[in-house]
């Protein structure tokens, strides 16, 4: 059975099944909706239904409350259309969403790590593809399936899109990466998606927070700032299991040595004594939130597992006074099902 989803705002339509959430559906139609982890914990894909019956499921209550499903708000990740539905979204937020699928071909692959792939995709020459600085796409991997990886390298960089692909064990596409994958190889993408992206019209200092190959949207949001001479503070705490996690070292390096009031913070998980790493142990978000008694006039994007993202929301802005519009994040899982950053 299939629906129509009408946007309010500039009655834009599109088709939904039983089986697709609003997203998803609105995606395979090229239409512009606010998103980010499509795994019902960031609350960036939130939206009222002026009409219409829908199911919603799966989903964190810190991000939609009682209240706010009463007036009519869902998350249109994890929302099912039973009806037509008329959907009231913010127009700015869409904006930011304007999602095209195009082939791009490999035309790098460079081992970061142990497990972290460098994947570097041509796009054609014919295609403009326009993104923002932390923002994802979409591999298609068949079946109807995908994978979804953050843009690494800066909006400034045309014609390519670089990723940080980490392999997870019996991960059906980072397995393929790992073993067969080969430049020239093509691949189907969609993007640019989410709604986790630099905002430029704010002057408050930025702290960055990532987890493993989360600190890919953080460089291109690192390396935009660079490029138009962003003059905020700006804060990167990046979490890793062990000290091997932290790839691209020459790079953070130059950043710290090169780049006026910029911090880096490398904090390492699992303790080991003969790892011989000296520097901050513990949970990245936890670091954060030692060195920081009071984020209220601050910025925060993290981008990680679930987890962190939400350890984060809650111990940023219960006990550290940062506005719940001042926090930005990206959560992805390596779950067998969608969305996933396998
Ligand atoms: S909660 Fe829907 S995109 Fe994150």
């Amino acid at each position: 059975m299939s629906y129509q989803i009408q946007l309010l705002a500039d009655g834009q339509t599109f088709t939904a099944n039983d089986e697709q959430t609003v997203i998803d559906a609105a995606l395979d139609a090229c239409v512009a909706l606010p998103l980010g982890c499509r795994a019902g914990v960031c609350g960036a894909c939130k939206g009222k239904v002026v009409s219409g019956e829908f199911d919603l499921a799966g989903y964190g209550e810190a991000v939609l409350s009682a209240a706010e499903r009463e007036a009519g708000f869902t998350l249109l990740c994890r929302t099912r259309a039973r009806s037509d539905l008329v959907l009231d979204v913010p127009k700015a937020e869409r904006d930011a969403n304007k999602p095209q699928k195009m082939p791009a071909r490999i035309s790098r692959l460079e081992r970061l790590s142990e497990d972290v792939m460098r994947v570097d995709l041509q796009l054609p020459a014919s295609e403009t593809f326009d993104f923002r600085a932390g923002q994802y796409i979409d591999i298609s991997i068949g079946d109807g399936e995908h994978r979804s990886f953050s843009i690494a390298n800066p909006p400034e960089r045309k014609g390519i899109i670089e990723l940080h692909i980490r392999l997870v064990p019996g991960g059906k596409f980072t397995q393929h990466v790992f073993s067969d994958m080969k430049a020239r190889d093509i691949l189907r993408i969609k993007g640019p998606l989410g709604n986790f992206y630099l905002r430029e019209d704010s002057d408050r200092p930025i702290v960055l927070v990532g987890g493993g190959t989360g600190f890919a949207p953080l460089k291109s949001i690192i390396e935009h700032a660079i490029h138009i001479g962003l003059k905020r503070p700006i804060a990167l705490y990046w979490g890793a299991r062990n000290p091997a996690g932290f790839y691209m070292r020459e790079l953070t390096q130059s950043w710290q040595s090169g780049l006026s009031g910029f911090r880096y913070i490398p904090v390492v998980s699992d303790t080991r004594p003969d790892d011989g790493w000296t520097g901050r142990r513990g949970m990245v978000h936890e670091a954060v939130r030692a060195d920081y008694a009071d984020l209220s006039q601050h910025e925060v994007y993290a981008c990680g597992a679930p987890p962190m993202i939400e350890a984060a929301r809650n111990a940023f802005m219960r006990e550290r006074a940062l506005p719940e519009d001042a926090f930005f994040s990206d959560a992805f899982s390596f779950a067998s099902a969608p969305p996933v950053k396998d």
